[in-house]
């Protein structure tokens, strides 16, 4: 077991007597490109990181949630904005799908950084939905409880996000992205080979929260819905380079973004398979420029990461996730990471933003059950 699956199962001994039935963690996302392609039926590459959530559960008691890291215990039927609105959401949604979730307790603990974009709450949902659906077998495969966490997340806690993080979390490979066709919800592993390649992923969270986020995130989702309409497509998956020439203003700016961004999955994966890693660079700084120029997303802090990170020798670097404060990834050549920090801390000291958090992720394997 990993160490935050442990703290979960004792934190469920602790709490509740007697050993949990059931252990699942699963891990957050970075996501490699392919931004805001989620909800416009196109296609997104993330990879999951080696920070996870992990619930143990069982069948006796009283209906309990448990967090360790916040130590608190709240009723599973209830309702309140607290991090348990995501284990209830994810029942609620295996009831409405059929699914008998009733009747059981769980302990949380996980080391997914919060509020930075790097998808703690599909993480929560994905490991409840696991170990659900292990404790009570219900034998869902990942792609339904990807589903059903989606549902949770859009229906019961009220967010509107796509598919991407919830099938980034329960189906990604260790060392490997993930290609999800967002429309037909196929999904494909893209082995990465950044370790054979000498790169690691280097992630700077600006610590700027994403206050506006879901304003900006739906204000987003309904231009790409009317610029579609304009088309006269289903979304905007379906339309060309060409098509573009018959948008303007808002509409314009936010398809071109689509539009190109898709392409450049596309050959962003083309580009790993080939292990063509400058090419995939040269994508990621492209997408880094549609979404500060079109999707209009990025900040001055994330801006700085990017062009920081070009001059300290990264092949590839741009905003990963919605956008509009959070997290920036790059691709990094052995050695230079903490230079690329060190360089970044001063020129945001300088400039007065926050002072930032770097980590460095391995790919790692989506949702488990361990014990
Ligand atoms: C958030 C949403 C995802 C996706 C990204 C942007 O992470 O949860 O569904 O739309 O933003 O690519």
């Amino acid at each position: 077991m990993r160490e935050t699956e442990n703290r979960a199962r004792e934190a469920y001994v602790e709490k509740f007597g007697g050993e949990p039935e059931v252990v699942a963690s699963a891990p957050g996302r970075i996501n490699l490109i392919g931004e805001h392609t989620d909800y416009n039926g196109g296609f997104v590459l993330p990879c999951a990181i080696d920070r996870r959530i992990a619930v143990a559960a069982g069948r006796d008691g009283e209906e309990l949630l448990y967090s360790a890291d916040f130590d608190r215990a709240r009723p599973l039927r209830h309702k309140d904005d607290s991090w348990a609105k995501y284990p209830r959401g994810v029942a609620w949604a295996l009831r409405e799908a059929g699914h008998d979730a009733d009747g059981f307790r769980a302990a949380l603990a996980g080391d997914v950084p919060r509020a930075s974009g790097l998808s703690s709450s599909a993480a929560i949902e994905a490991a409840t939905a696991l170990a659900l659906d292990a404790l009570f077998g219900f034998g869902l495969d990942g792609k339904t409880l990807a589903r059903i966490c989606q549902r949770a997340e859009n229906e019961y806690v009220g967010v509107q996000s796509g598919i991407m993080d919830q099938y980034a979390s329960l189906l990604c490979e260790a060392g490997s992205a993930l290609l999800i066709d967002c429309r037909s919800l196929e999904a494909e592993t893209v082995p990465l080979g950044l370790q054979g390649a000498g790169l690691s992923l280097v992630v700077c969270d600006t610590r700027v929260e994403r206050g506006l986020a879901d304003t900006g995130y739906n204000d987003r989702r309904a231009s790409c819905e009317r610029a579609a309409e304009t088309l006269g497509v289903e979304q905007l998956r379906d339309a060309t380079e060409e098509d573009l020439d018959r948008l303007s203003g808002e509409e314009l700016l936010r398809a071109r973004h689509v539009v190109t961004e898709n392409a450049r999955v596309t050959r962003a994966v083309e580009s790993l398979r080939s292990k063509d890693f400058e090419a995939f660079g040269h994508l990621m700084y492209a997408s880094h420029e549609s979404m500060r120029d079109d999707y209009e997303i990025s900040t001055p802090e994330l801006d700085a990461f990017v062009e920081i990170a070009g001059d300290n020798g990264a092949p590839g670097a741009r905003l990963t996730g919605a956008g509009f404060g959070g997290c920036a990834i790059a691709l990094m050549p052995p050695g230079n990471s903490e230079t690329l920090a060190e360089a970044c801390r001063r020129v945001f000291a300088g400039r007065g933003f926050k002072e930032p958090v770097f980590y460095e992720f391995a790919p790692s394997a989506g949702a488990e059950v361990v014990g």
